[in-house]
């Protein structure tokens, strides 16, 4: 196993040998092996594509009894917000329809992606859907699906190698290997713009990104995009948006995982609106974490309710956002900041990155208070 490895901007340490993984196999192997030894017909083997190849390959030698091979690949995030399935198969390349199907996955973190699929092969017709995963990260996975056959499992760090990858790159190594945190220079800085409806963080993040070079994210934004593109997604969210609802939190992780994974080259990022709940806050903790990274202050602007009505109000006859027309729905979105945004407080604050900004003053004014604190994180 070589020492230190460049995978394109980032340091990686060898982690896990191949020898101590072809092992790992040879034991699942046999547990599927003797588990199928007696099944009444062919199941098919569904390697999902890209990181998983390798390991479908070295697990199909080693199976003994009748299978077929297929793969797939998931979108990044589509789908109905009635379902809460944010995927969508592409390219299945056989029918599964009345079918055993064993999936057969690189890793599995939180388990978003393997239960949306496991719904997905329901749907599509399978009998039955075994899940077979090389890696599974313990600490993360909080969902209730029953993963059938792990071959190892690991802690929650960002690895590359047999078959996993950083940005594409690094899935032709053999040995598995780990992310260098010990390399400061590499990890991107992330941030939080947080605060009521109004309370200007989309009107500091526009500051924020020209002066310091972080990446915006808003989801707030990102759905009204879908809206106008009139996709699916962006129909359902309406409906929920134009009453000062939340969309479902599965709908807005998504959009956050495909905007990390998207953005490797970033120097880091400025979410606004996200997280929402104390659940988005986690699973955006685990995200980061698994890439060695995390969110180095959150900014929250501290304005009063009834200055959020004026901020609205004035805005509303700029832009046009139906959820800035009506008083009541205004005040259904800052009830629910109060009832189901707030609590993120607590979970920063436990953290120890939670910063209180006064959001009253001038645009500039405020600027210069959020400027102060950044320049902290990420000097000139
Ligand atoms: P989102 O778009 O995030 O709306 P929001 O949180 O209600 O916040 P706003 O965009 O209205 O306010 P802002 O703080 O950005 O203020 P701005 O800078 O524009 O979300 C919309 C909806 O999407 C949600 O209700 C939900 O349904 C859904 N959604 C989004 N994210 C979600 C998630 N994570 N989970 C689930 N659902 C999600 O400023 C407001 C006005 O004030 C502007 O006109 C501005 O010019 C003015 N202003 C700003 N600063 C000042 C100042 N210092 N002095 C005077 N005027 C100022
Ligand atoms: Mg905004």
């Amino acid at each position: 196993m070589e020492g230190r490895i460049l995978v394109k901007d980032r340091y990686f340490v060898p982690y896990i040998p191949y020898e101590r993984l072809e092992k790992a196999i040879d034991a699942v192997a046999e547990r599927i092996n003797h588990d199928f030894k007696h099944f009444n017909g062919t199941p098919i083997i569904l390697c999902v594509l890209n990181g998983s190849i390798l390991f479908t390959g070295e697990l199909m030698k080693r199976l003994t009894f009748p299978c077929e091979f297929s793969s797939i690949r998931l979108s990044s995030y589509e789908g109905t917000l009635s379902t809460g399935v944010t995927r969508k198969v592409l390219g299945l390349t056989s029918s599964i329809k009345g079918r055993t199907v064993i999936v057969v996955e690189d890793i599995v973190d939180t388990g978003k992606t393997i239960t949306d699929l496991h719904a997905l092969l329901l749907d599509a017709g399978a009998a039955d859907v075994k899940i077979c995963t090389m890696l599974l990260k313990p600490d993360v996975y909080k969902k209730d699906l029953k993963l059938d056959y792990v071959a190892m499992e690991i802690e929650n760090r960002f690895i590359v190698g047999f078959g996993l990858d950083y940005d594409q790159l690094g899935r032709n190594y053999k040995d598995i290997y780990i992310l260098d945190n010990s390399v400061e220079k590499t990890a991107m800085k992330h941030f939080l713009i947080f605060g009521p409806p109004g309370a200007g963080k989309g009107t500091q993040a526009a500051k924020i990104i020209d002066r310091f070079g972080l990446r915006h994210v808003s989801t707030g934004d990102l759905l009204r995009r879908e809206i106008a593109a009139g996709t699916p997604l962006g129909l359902q969210a309406k409906t929920l948006i134009d009453k000062g609802e939340l969309v479902p939190d599965s709908v807005v992780e998504g959009m956050i995982a495909s905007e990390l994974d998207n953005n490797p080259d970033a120097k880091g990022f400025i979410f606004d609106g996200f997280p929402r709940t104390t659940a988005q806050a986690e699973h955006l903790d685990a995200m980061l974490s698994a890439r060695g990274e995390k969110i180095n202050a959150v900014i929250s602007l501290m304005i009063p309710d009834e200055t959020v009505f004026e901020r609205i109000r004035h805005r509303a006859e700029i832009e046009n956002r139906v959820d800035d027309t009506k008083p009541e729905i205004i005040r259904n979105r800052i009830d629910t900041y109060h009832a189901k945004t707030e609590p993120v407080i607590a979970f920063y604050k436990g953290k120890g990155v939670y910063r209180e900004i006064d959001g009253l003053g001038t645009i500039d004014e405020v600027f210069g208070k959020v400027s102060a604190l950044l320049d902290e994180y990420l000097p000139a």
